[in-house]
């Protein structure tokens, strides 16, 4: 109740409803009325009905391609963690997820655990952000609101990312990198260097500073996804394909943060196993059109 009072008093919330919402179609609006009361947790998802619909989405995609690969359990790793809402979003969404797709997640954060540190240089946005920014002023209290084995690995992640997915038991899934800064974006993208089968062929990634003002190829996230590129030929990170063409509501904003690492030496991406299935045959209209 008093998680509706603050939304209804958020500004924010109401210019968003305004650009998102109310710019799109009456009929779609009506049918979420309904989907609000009566939907599935899918259904939920697909109609951006979701607090964090970035996380949901990513999340649910996530389990749908671990389950059409027959694997039962996935990892969702969160590169900044601040005080911990985008965590505990994760936990609440990731049992939502378990439900409706039979896929467990396990889920583990990372955070200096004191904030931001200090910006090295242009690259990091010193005009936007001053070390300190988003501590997390109790880690007892964070930890108790998260469900029994999330966990969060305090440290700069510079010491705290690289070889941390050779410890999993099962292939990551997704993974979000709000860091905000190059520098700390190039340090938790070493996470996404461990062996391919580690990783789900495509995993989801969430980029979180890409749509404030300043953001651009020359710094920030955007500079440190650049980079990697190139220096990556077999792990491309690439904004999700079409994602605003795939979704009913086309205005949301969060789509622009959605992207996914295809892990091209993944051996399902290598061609080093072989497909399954039949051809696939093309319909011959002509043949239809004869008889
Ligand atoms: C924008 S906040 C994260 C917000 C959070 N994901 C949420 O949804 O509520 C950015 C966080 O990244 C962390 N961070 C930035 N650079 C870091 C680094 N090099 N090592 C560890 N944590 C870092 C900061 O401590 C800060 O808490």
């Amino acid at each position: 109740m008093m998680f509706l009072l603050s939304k209804l008093k958020d500004v924010d919330f109401w210019e968003r409803q305004l650009r998102e919402r109310l710019a799109e179609p009456i009929h779609l609006n009506l049918i979420s009325l309904f989907v609000y009361f009566f939907g599935s947790f899918r259904a939920k998802v697909a109609f951006d009905l979701v607090e964090r619909r970035r996380y949901a989405f990513a999340l649910l995609k996530a389990a749908d391609y671990a389950k059409a690969q027959g694997i039962g359990k996935i990892y969702a790793l969160e590169f900044g963690v601040a005080a911990g809402a985008g965590l505990v979003n994760l936990a609440w969404l990731a049992r939502h997820v378990t439900k409706d797709t039979g896929v467990e997640i396990g889920i583990v954060g990372f955070d200096t655990g004191t904030g931001m540190p200090r910006p090295v240089d242009y690259r990091d946005y010193p005009e936007e952000f001053i070390e300190g920014d988003f501590p997390l002023p109790d880690r007892e209290a964070l930890q108790r609101n998260l469900p029994p084995g999330v966990r969060v690995i305090y440290g700069p992640v510079g010491e705290t990312a690289r070889g941390f997915v050779e410890s999993l038991d099962a292939p990551v899934g997704f993974v979000s990198l709000d860091l905000a800064y190059y520098s700390s974006t190039v340090d938790a993208m070493q996470a996404l260097l461990g062996p391919a089968e580690k990783y789900l062929p495509m995993t989801l990634v969430y980029l979180g500073a890409v749509l404030i003002d300043n953001a651009n190829p020359a710094v920030g996230e955007l500079l440190a996804v650049r980079e990697f590129n190139e220096l990556h030929r077999f792990r491309q990170v690439h904004p999700f394909n079409c994602l605003r063409d795939k979704r009913i509501f086309k205005n949301a904003m969060w789509h622009n943060h959605i992207y996914t690492l295809h892990v091209l030496d993944h051996p399902k991406r290598a061609g080093v196993e072989k497909l399954k299935r039949d051809v696939w045959v093309l319909e011959q209209p002509y043949t239809a059109a004869e008889s």
